[in-house]
């Protein structure tokens, strides 16, 4: 088994307060890089921005980047900062801010274009990890991109969102507050809330999971069981719920870095990189769907014979996210684990009002497209175009 790095973590309610005194041990001349209206919403805004200047910190720069990063962005900021001596970066952001400042984090000591680098677009030259130290301060509980090594980047006219990956951008610190989420929008906590419960359910199930990816996202899967709804229920405001999502999003970075991603990653790519909408609504809107498929699937395809024994493995890590979720007790059958699980997440999709894809002007003209460019990842069991094309379309 291997692991990638683990930033230093500073987890907890006010752990914010942290930031200039953890920065100050990785230099002094200081990019900070922030989303726009996250930004402007967090209550704690004015703290940090004193905590900065009333220490060593040298803030050359602050920098505000709203909606996804694409390859051209990153490419300006870097060029615009490369002779000023930076010697950190630090975000404060979505999971779209994390990933541009990561990217830059990366690229600002060489001054190369990330071209050079991005995965399966790119030039494919090898990158030699000379990164800047990044301390990342999600604002948002989705992605998990503060503890892992890449960085998404999306180019929606050339209809990719690919991945600039190095285990030399992971930050060197995540400081995840979950008090943050307090200022999120509801509907943004439900979205992004998905992603992370859907990062979690993908590498729970990959072919590649261990027995440390696996034990650590037990642990997550049970506190989004406890806390995405009451999250939604409360608008952000219940303090507990705002802990148990901030942390599973925290620990799906670190199952998806070390286990890989499923299907509804595998269709969140390219539908991501061909229209404007927002990542963690197409993994909302596919959660419960692509997981019935899967299951459907996976009982279809069900028999002793040796070679489906990581099929029944699959099954069986259904029927706990099952319990782990709260949707049925240890004492039920399979059959009701499995069928509770389907129906919970379905409703969970409709409580949160999480939008179908036609409302991003998706539809079934897509679908070849779609298909053409969706990858199964590593996912338990291998599913047939048809198949795939059965998620889309109760979706649509
Ligand atoms: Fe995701």
């Amino acid at each position: 088994m291997q692991s990638a790095r683990v930033p230093a973590i500073e987890f907890g309610s006010g752990s914010s307060s942290q930031l200039a005194s953890l920065a100050q041990a990785y230099g002094v001349r200081l990019l900070l890089i922030t989303g726009k209206y996250s930004f402007e919403l967090l209550n704690n805004r004015q703290e940090l921005l004193q905590q900065i200047e009333s220490s060593e910190l040298h803030l050359v720069a602050h920098l505000q980047v709203s909606g996804e990063p694409s390859p051209q962005q990153i490419d300006q900021i870097v060029a615009a900062h490369t002779t000023q001596n930076i010697e950190l970066v630090v975000a404060i952001g979505g999971g779209s801010v994390l990933d541009a400042a990561k990217a830059v984090a990366g690229l600002l000591p060489s001054g190369e274009s990330v071209m050079a680098y991005l995965e399966g677009v790119g030039r494919g030259e090898q990158y030699d990890g000379n990164a800047l130290p990044f301390i990342a301060l999600p604002t948002t509980a989705g992605t998990g991109s503060e503890v892992s090594m890449n960085a998404v980047l999306a180019d929606r006219e050339k209809g990719f969102k690919k991945s600039f990956r190095h285990p030399a951008l992971i930050p060197q610190v995540a400081i995840v507050d979950p008090d943050f989420l307090a200022s999120c929008p509801a509907w943004l906590l439900a979205a992004n809330g998905c992603d992370a419960l859907s990062q979690l359910l993908e590498s729970y199930l990959s072919k590649n999971a261990t027995p440390f990816t696996d034990s650590l996202a037990e642990s997550a899967i049970e506190k989004m069981g406890q806390g995405l709804i009451p999250l939604w229920d409360s608008q952000g405001a219940d303090a507990k719920a705002r802990e148990a999502v901030a942390y599973g999003s925290m620990i799906s970075g670190i199952t998806l870095a070390n286990a890989g991603l499923g299907t509804v990653h595998g269709l969140a790519g390219p539908i991501g990189g061909l229209f404007k909408i927002p990542h963690g609504v197409v993994c909302g809107t596919l959660l419960a769907e692509a997981n019935r498929v899967n299951i459907e699937v996976l009982l279809a395809r069900d028999d002793t014979s040796i070679d489906m024994v990581a099929e029944r493995i699959a099954l069986h890590k259904y029927a706990t996210i099952s319990e782990k979720l709260g949707f049925a007790q240890q004492s039920d059958s399979i059959e009701i684990k499995l069928q509770a699980l389907i129906e919970g997440l379905r409703g969970w999709v409709e409580l949160m009002k999480i939008p179908k894809l036609s409302q991003f002007g998706v539809a079934e003209r897509d679908l070849n497209m779609i298909l053409s460019l969706s990858d199964q990842k590593a996912n338990p069991i291998k599913l047939t175009q048809a198949e795939f094309a059965e998620i889309l379309r109760t979706r649509w």
